[in-house]
């Protein structure tokens, strides 16, 4: 107890303590980029769902009594919308990725990830048998290095990648990766959880072009529900081996309830809903206001602007004086960022509005990179 009351004082000293905090003032920290979570049609949906005999817990595991039709329903739609010749809902995109790189690659394999791949894909490579080497953030010659130097050792390799990343909101060079791990005969997994709902036709991802070209051959994706589909949740899409090994071999998905059938029902319909030219417009909306973003607080032009400030404590303080004067914006510290990278975490929504952005522009102005700025 009184090693976690030390690590508790330490990371007070350095700025680092964390406690849990309403959200209050404008929400700019919610991934909720679409609006979705507040959508009247998935409202109605839930109150009429629950208005029936459909039960509230799902009452155990997916290979016991916990398997519904509402499950199965998503499911189904998960492998029409995102052409995937099998898809797998998990409780959580943690749980998900976790599942993922905990079951898949073999004590002879190699995983390769980026160095700014989600903590879920790290703790799932905790649990995983195989080694596992990063490379430079979207480096693809670094990449290309560590296929060349060790790919010829390993039985598999397994590359991970986000499509968009969370605290810096930039890209993956998709086509340049996907190249490379079909030289190398590699398993790209990637993490669509910050592009699902945005972007690719529809809003099937960064990857949709991709599958567009070569299906699943060798891929992976995860969508996770919980962000701009507004509900909860981690949808995997993947070649059938790949879904029927998880099935057969994930401890994530095995031994955990199946989530509330309720939240399969609702991210069926949201995916429905943003599949729709209703969901063509509040993209446009969304992007049109990146854009906005961009210009004034620069940034790469996506829902996800980080303003980088440096010091944790500085970071903290800026955070502070912003919601001070009624905005939702919180200071993101190591270890979720790199050391000397805290920064404010600025994500936009298809509601935000231009005025909030020019007076978070003129609140920020010290910290805004003057030549995007300008
Ligand atoms: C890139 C990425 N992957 C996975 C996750 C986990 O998804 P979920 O919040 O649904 O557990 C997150 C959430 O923060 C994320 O940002």
């Amino acid at each position: 107890m009184i090693k976690l009351k030390q690590a508790l004082d330490e990371l007070r000293r350095l700025g680092r303590l964390r406690s849990l905090t309403f959200g209050s003032g404008v929400d700019f920290t919610s991934n909720d980029y679409l609006r979705m979570s507040s959508h009247p049609a998935l409202r109605q949906a839930a109150i009429q769902a629950l208005r029936t005999e459909m039960p509230l817990g799902s009452g155990g595991s997916r290979l016991l009594r916990g398997h519904r039709s509402e499950h199965d329903d998503l499911e189904i739609l998960g492998r029409r919308f995102f052409h995937a010749p099998a898809s797998l809902f998990f409780s959580t995109g943690f749980q998900a990725n976790y599942a993922v790189f905990s079951t898949l690659p073999g004590r002879h394999d190699l995983v390769i990830y980026d160095s700014l791949i989600h903590a879920s894909v790290r703790e799932g490579l905790r649990a995983c048998p195989a080694r596992s080497v990063k490379f430079s953030h979207n480096d693809i010659s670094a990449l290309t290095e560590i296929l060349r130097n060790e790919g010829s050792k390993a039985e598999n390799i397994w590359i991970a990648v986000e499509s968009l990343y969370s605290m810096d909101g930039d890209r993956a060079p998709l086509e340049a990766i996907y190249e490379l791990a079909r030289q190398y005969n590699a398993f790209l997994v990637v993490d669509e959880a910050h592009a699902t709902g945005i972007y690719g036709d529809g809003g099937r991802g960064l990857c949709w072009p991709l599958i567009q070209k070569h299906g699943y051959l060798n891929l992976i994706t995860l969508h996770t529900c919980g962000k701009a589909l507004g509900v909860a949740g981690g949808l995997i899409c993947a070649p059938e081996v790949i879904i029927a090994s998880l099935i057969n071999r994930s401890r994530a998905f095995i031994y955990s309830t199946a989530p509330m059938p309720v939240q399969a029902l609702l991210v069926r319909k949201s995916l429905e809903i943003l599949g729709s030219a209703e969901g063509d417009a509040r993209r446009a909306r969304l992007f049109s206001i990146c854009q906005y973003a961009q210009k004034y607080l620069g940034g790469p032009g996506t829902p996800i602007v980080p303003v980088i400030i440096g010091d944790d404590v500085k970071a903290v303080e800026v955070a502070t004086m912003l919601q001070r004067e009624g905005f939702d914006i919180r200071a993101i510290r190591p270890p979720t960022v790199p050391e000397g990278t805290a920064r404010l975490r600025i994500s936009l929504s298809c509601d935000t509005e231009r005025a909030a952005i020019d007076r978070i522009a003129a609140l920020l102005s010290p910290y805004i990179k003057r030549d995007v700025a300008a």
